[in-house]
């Protein structure tokens, strides 16, 4: 390989604001990251929001599953600054016609959302963007009816554990690429690694010029990527 290792910022720019918040993304779009890599759930009224966890607890004021809340409910609830939790809508609207690549994570590994194929696929295609968004999951059946409602996207399988044969399984699967925890010498698309906060192992990945690294501090990985591959 000889491209470039594109990095994305995952969950936007968490070393410095709250995951996965439009402050986040607005200062890491505002400050020229190339990739961000954002998670997706369906509140109870069937609307797209980003937030990582299935349940609230963790990254904000209130208790509970994303998918007992209406937005209007979710919406009363507040991040570590104050701020609302993002709808998919409000972050398409900030990324419209900026030279940013997205990797949309369905959050359905846990959970199931019926229909959040469909409802994405839609917002996403409705948004003019500068780049095809990467689709990814931890779960195949949804990348699976993503394929079926819009076979020409990009879709990545997500896993933590080694991929044994990945050949086969991009070939039987149709998969654009993995994203890993670990690199794989013998991955034959896209190969991104999650998530990468050493300098040292970033430095590796950038030598073996994988397609991208997902990590929490987009600005320094960025500049030690244009330093390795000057
Ligand atoms: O997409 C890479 C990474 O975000 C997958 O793990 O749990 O951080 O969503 P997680
Ligand atoms: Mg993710």
């Amino acid at each position: 390989m000889t491209g470039k290792t594109l990095v994305f910022g995952h969950r936007g720019y968490p070393e410095k604001f709250p995951e996965n918040s439009m402050a986040g993304f607005t200062y890491a779009v505002e400050h020229g990251i190339e990739g961000i890599e954002f998670d997706v759930h369906l509140t109870k009224d069937l609307v797209p929001i980003i937030m990582h966890d299935e349940r609230i607890n963790r990254t904000t004021d209130g208790r509970g599953r994303i998918m007992d809340y209406t937005l209007a409910e979710l919406r009363q609830f507040h991040l570590a600054n104050q701020a609302s939790v993002p709808t998919l809508a409000e972050f398409l609207q900030l990324v419209s016609h900026r030279d940013v690549q997205l990797n949309l994570e369905l959050k359905t590994d846990k959970l199931q959302y019926p229909g959040i194929e469909k409802i994405v696929l839609a917002m996403v295609h409705a948004t003019p963007l500068e780049h095809p968004v990467i689709f990814s999951s931890f779960h195949l059946p949804t990348l699976k009816r993503c394929q079926a409602l819009a076979p020409d996207e990009s879709y990545c399988w997500l896993t933590d554990k080694p991929v044994v044969n990945a050949a086969a399984l991009v070939e039987n699967e149709h998969l654009a690429g993995l994203h890993l925890s670990q690199y794989q010498d013998d991955v034959p698309v896209a190969e991104r690694i999650w998530t990468v906060d050493d300098p040292q192992l970033a430095q590796q990945l950038f030598e073996k010029h994988i397609a991208g690294i997902f990590t929490d501090d987009f600005v320094t990985m960025t500049a030690l990527r244009d330093r390795v591959l000057k």
